[in-house]
């Protein structure tokens, strides 16, 4: 028989425990006047790939640094694996902090040092004795594709050699989370998708959870499953990458995503009056595989009703079809395009009724 009070265990367990590497709740930061982080709240779930975006200011370093205990929230709490890290003195902290691994912009290896040991060095650290050190190293060289680079000083790397070792030397200690603080704005677009395939394939291979701090748009929507937006230390939305690309609900987001999703062109916007009419423009969102079906093609043969694209396309999110289509109909015949708005509502994921298109073509 279960009991209330079981379900309720099994219901905190489900949010806080198990599910969630990392778990802000309701964290306040302020800085004098500035709020850097009001009452943010947020989890990341084991094995996924959050990205983290907002503009400059919005607070997103604020909230690493409350991640890895260099700044403490005024309120709120932090769990890491479930165990709370406020109140925690330096030396409490240290084994927590060890828990997540951090990739920075600018790599932060030890140019002294080879590749091999600015990857032991977290090890070192850690007091892991030598052999277990060189088979890691070993093992984490051979994952990030520079094997032969051992040896290797940082000013014998290119930047992207650079990186991989940044992330080698980050996963070193075994984090349940790797932080990713713009670690591939300082490379050139080649090398950032090289570096973000490697960080997907890491995601896979060890099933590691990873928050992706960036002002790269592209970055998001090439690995992200979840994307979070942050908005003067607010988060204004989070959700699934491939739900805040088709459709963003808040202003900050649909800012942030001008350049990567289709919108109105202007002269076609300009011109839109209120309902129905001879040109009816709609707009309509596929996702995956509603995006592959020949969905127009099929409104046609069922409705009668032929309409032309005029604008967007199908993109896409983190290797899935998100569409954004602009279409323009023939409304003057209102049952046919009654008949015509049902069959899209059932088989598209949104549809919007945008108005007609007045004056000239
Ligand atoms: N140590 C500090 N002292 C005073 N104000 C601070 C401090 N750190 C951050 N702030 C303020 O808090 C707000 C959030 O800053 P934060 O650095 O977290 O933004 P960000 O999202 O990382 O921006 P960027 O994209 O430019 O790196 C800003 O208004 C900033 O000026
Ligand atoms: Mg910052």
């Amino acid at each position: 028989m279960t009991s209330a009070f079981d379900a309720s265990t099994l219901s905190s367990q489900s949010e806080s425990g198990s599910s969630s590497v990392v778990r802000l709740s309701e964290v306040t930061k302020r800085f004098g006047a500035t709020i850097a982080l009001d009452q943010v709240s947020l989890s990341i779930r084991r094995g996924e790939v959050l990205g983290l975006i907002g503009r400059s200011g919005a607070g997103k370093s604020t909230l690493i640094r409350c991640l890895n205990g260099l700044e403490r929230p005024d309120s709120g709490d932090i769990e890491i694996e479930g165990r709370s890290i406020i109140g925690l003195g330096e030396r409490e902290l240290q084994p927590l902090r060890r828990r997540i691994g951090i990739v920075f912009q600018h790599f932060n290896l030890m140019s002294a040092k080879t590749a091999a040991d600015n990857v032991a060095l977290p090890l070192e650290i850690a007091g892991q004795p030598r052999a277990v050190r060189n088979a890691r190293v070993a093992e984490l060289l051979e994952l990030i594709g520079l094997a032969d680079k051992a040896d290797a000083y940082p000013a014998q790397l290119s930047g992207g050699q650079k990186q991989r070792v940044g992330i080698a030397r980050a996963l070193a200690a075994r984090p349940a989370l790797l932080l990713s603080d713009e670690a591939t704005s300082a490379l050139d677009p080649e090398t950032t998708d090289a570096i973000l395939e490697l960080l997907r394939d890491i995601n896979r291979k060890l099933d590691l959870t990873i928050l992706l701090v960036t002002h790269e748009i592209s970055v998001v929507r090439a690995i992200a499953d979840r994307v979070a937006v942050l908005d003067g230390g607010n988060i204004v939305e989070q959700g699934p990458a491939r739900r805040i690309f088709a459709s963003p609900c808040a202003a900050t987001t649909r800012s942030l995503l001008r350049a990567y999703r289709p919108t109105l062109p202007d002269d076609l916007a300009a011109r839109l009056v209120a309902g129905w009419g001879e040109r009816t423009l709609l707009k309509v969102v596929v996702i995956g595989a509603r995006a592959r079906a020949p969905l127009l093609a099929e409104l046609a043969l069922a409705t009668g009703l032929r309409v032309s694209l005029v604008h967007g396309g199908v993109d896409r999110v983190r290797g899935e079809e998100v569409g954004v289509l602009f279409l323009e109909a023939d409304g003057r015949d209102r049952a046919q395009f009654s008949a015509a708005l049902d069959f899209l509502r059932l088989h598209a994921d949104e549809v919007e009724v945008l108005g007609h298109v007045a004056g000239d073509a």
